[in-house]
């Protein structure tokens, strides 16, 4: 049996989230399982091999509950809905956050963001969403805006409102304790909605009078600060308001939530690396107890990255309380929760913000369950080329976790990206289902505007997204629906082929779509494996290879290999430079034929951002044998009045039909052309898709 088993580290650093989860595929008859110890405690894992072969995993915890769940499959996508329905089905992201993301730490202004927004327009890069980091905010404090360089904030919002694209805005957790000169902490003091020690024993002595009970930290702003125990029922109400304020003066479209492992900076050090100089020294210190010195010091103490030397490395002390107001738990016990119970508390905020609508809360911090509230980004890596890879690998992980709208940051974040990077990068997160450029403060620009030959390729390869938008959507849903995963190994189409089971730099979009980016430097070509079956070309179409087998493949600069299934049927709209105007686009379908001449497919859509019955929507299924390609609508048709299917691609096609009709009318001769060196024939048509298509092709 082989054990295919994803992690990065040996379980020695304190991650960003915290997923207890494997997966075993065994080889010689595809059937997988998987198993979740569900508990939120510190723990360490290490992977090996036994001496005969046999993979291993060791995981240790150092207090809560055994609890394991174990799921049968067999298929690995049953695998996946199986964990879903479990532990919850991933939130169905609005289209518009299905565009391009484009953000950095380290925007000076309202107007640098205006300019690298003109500089996206000028490129006729596609972008849907503008993201701002701290910078927008006054001296780092939550629920501000620096009136000096960010004081037209709200007039950018509306500019990029106009130009259709929507303003995501971070939040960290922590809040300043500067009480008189800031109302919303003030108000949250009111609320009393802040992590308070265990005991009144664990105060230290050193305590802010001002402060209660509380904890005290320190992060971004220039003031201590507390942290809100989101699993408290008036602090979830506290955060709902303030988030509701705020969208008073900056009507954001949604929300960052950042450093809710959660982080705080210089724990039981002489003091943070941003502490003012001015001030003596000071940090959060953790006391000496059985909880935050635990007797078994996990791999993190032993041997991580770890400056203290002790659990609470870099976060919170263990020996603090939360409640849900009836019962209490110590975050020995829930530390792994903390990012969720904000993830939850802010979507169902948003929703009561934005009635009817899908929120989007983008998370840093992540736990079983997560992906039911929260899209995820890799966290922060670096413009190396080695960070470039292992993306692919985190991003076909947390689509086995139940969070399929998942990306790194592109380009990479600390360091400076070389244009070759940045352009590679740019071709591979283009295809991530989140999929967002940022950069960290003090690095050179890399937005892909910023050197034009990476605007050329980043607008190809963007315009290629926009066009497959509507099949990702479709995966999207059936995600929401059943918790499928949207992007795949090979091996979970192909388990029991031994050569799929290992290939790690290509990934596929659902069944039909498969993507193999070029992840080295200075490459030319690279190795494609492809499974059993045909293969074709994104574009223009033509065969490129019958599986299984692997071909060293041209990989110019500009490019990434992008590969339709045989046997697929993929639906696509004509790309616009955002998702608002893609969407009013005509569509068109790419029937890649297999080995038997035929192919299938669905298409889901509805109005792109409200919560809606199933019956509300419209859903249609595609298919194509014996010559005769039908659209089925189910459902609702009224969701896709006034859009028409105007083209259709046919890959494998194998001569030029003598006739061609739709909906049992004859086409005119010039609205097919069949290229017989590429096998591809493409027709043009109108045909409204709130009703059934028929197309026969003699
Ligand atoms: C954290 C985030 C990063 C962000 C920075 C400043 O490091 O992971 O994405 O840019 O904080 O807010």
């Amino acid at each position: 049996m082989k054990c295919m088993m994803y992690e990065f580290f040996q379980g020695f650093m304190a991650e960003y989230g915290h997923h207890p989860y494997y997966v075993v595929v065994d080889p010689d008859t595809g059937n997988t399982h998987s198993v979740l110890l569900f508990n939120s405690n510190a723990m360490e894992y290490s992977t090996f091999t036994l001496p005969d072969g046999r993979p291993a995993v060791t995981l240790r915890t150092i207090g809560g509950i055994l609890d394991f769940h174990i799921f049968t499959g067999p298929t690995l996508e049953d695998v996946n809905k199986q964990y879903a329905q479990m532990v919850g089905l991933p939130a169905f992201p609005p289209y518009w956050s299905l565009g391009f993301h484009l953000s950095r730490y380290g925007y000076a202004s309202t107007n640098e963001v205006r300019e690298v927004r003109e500089r996206m327009k000028a490129m006729g890069i596609p972008q849907d969403v503008q993201t701002l980091d701290i910078d927008y905010m006054e001296r780092f404090r939550d629920f501000t805006y620096d009136p000096v360089p960010w004081g037209d904030l709200p007039a950018l919002t509306q500019e990029l409102h106009n130009d259709n694209l929507k303003l995501t805005i971070i939040l960290d957790p922590a809040v300043v304790i500067d009480w008189d000169n800031y109302p919303p902490g003030q108000r949250g003091k009111d609320a009393d909605a802040f992590i308070k020690w265990y005991s009144d024993i664990y105060i230290p002595s050193d305590q802010d009078p001002t402060c209660r009970d509380y904890v005290i930290g320190y992060v971004w702003p220039d003031t201590k600060t507390v942290f809100p125990d989101f699993f408290k029922p008036s602090t979830k109400a506290w955060w709902k308001e303030e988030l509701n304020i705020f969208y008073e003066s900056v009507a954001y479209d949604a929300i960052w939530i950042d450093m809710n492992e959660p982080a705080n900076f210089g724990t039981n050090l002489d003091k943070p690396f941003n502490w003012p100089s001015e001030l003596p020294d000071w940090s959060l210190k953790c006391p000496y107890t059985h909880w935050d010195s635990p007797p078994y010091p996990t791999k993190f103490i032993r041997v991580g990255d770890n400056e203290s030397g002790r659990l609470s490395d870099h976060g919170m002390c263990m020996t603090v309380n939360h409640t849900d107001g009836v019962k209490n738990f110590m975050h020995y016990d829930v530390h792994s929760l903390y990012g969720w119970s904000e993830t939850d508390a802010t979507f169902k905020a948003l929703q009561e913000i934005f009635p009817g609508k899908r929120p989007v809360v983008l998370s840093r911090s992540t736990y079983p369950g997560s992906g039911k509230y929260a899209v995820h980004w890799l966290g922060d890596n670096t413009s190396a080329w080695s960070h470039l890879k292992m993306s692919v690998i985190g991003m076909l992980e947390f689509n086995l976790f139940g969070l399929p709208m998942v990306g790194a940051d592109i380009c990479g974040f600390f360091g400076d990206a070389t244009m070759e990077l940045c352009m590679r990068w740019m071709e591979l997160g283009a295809f991530y289902p989140f999929s967002r450029n940022h950069n960290a403060i003090g690095q050179t620009e890399q937005d892909p505007g910023i050197w034009p030959e990476v605007a050329e390729v980043s607008r190809f390869v963007l315009n290629l997204r926009y066009q497959y938008l509507p099949y990702l959507y479709t995966l999207f849903h059936a995600a929401h629906m059943h918790g499928n995963s949207v992007v795949r190994p090979l091996f979970s189409e192909y388990p029991t082929d031994l050569t799929a089971l290992d290939v790690d730099d290509q990934f596929m979009w659902g069944t039909g779509m498969m993507f193999a980016p070029v992840l080295t430097e200075s490459t030319s070509s690279r190795n494609v494996y492809f499974p059993q079956g045909l293969w074709y070309h994104s574009v223009p179409g033509f065969l490129a290879a019958t599986g299984p087998s692997t071909v060293l493949a041209n990989a110019p600069m500009e490019a990434i290999l992008i590969y339709v299934r045989g046997g697929a049927i993929l639906p696509y709209q004509e790309p616009s430079l955002t998702t608002v105007e893609s969407r009013q686009n005509p569509f068109g379908l790419t029937v890649a034929l297999d080995e038997s001449g035929s192919a299938s497919g669905e298409l889901f859509w509805d109005d792109g951002e409200e919560e809606h019955a199933m019956s509300e929507t419209y859903f249609a299924t595609m298919s194509f044998a014996a010559n005769s390609l039908n659209l089925v609508v189910s459902n609702n048709p009224a969701p896709m009045t006034g859009l028409n299917l105007e083209t259709v691609r046919f890959y494998g096609y194998p001569a030029d039909p003598a006739l061609v009709t739709v909906n049992g009318e004859n086409l005119d001769p010039s609205q097919w052309a069949y290229d017989a060196d590429y096998s591809v024939l493409s027709v043009t048509m109108s045909a409204p898709l709130d009703q059934d298509v028929a197309v026969v092709l003699s």
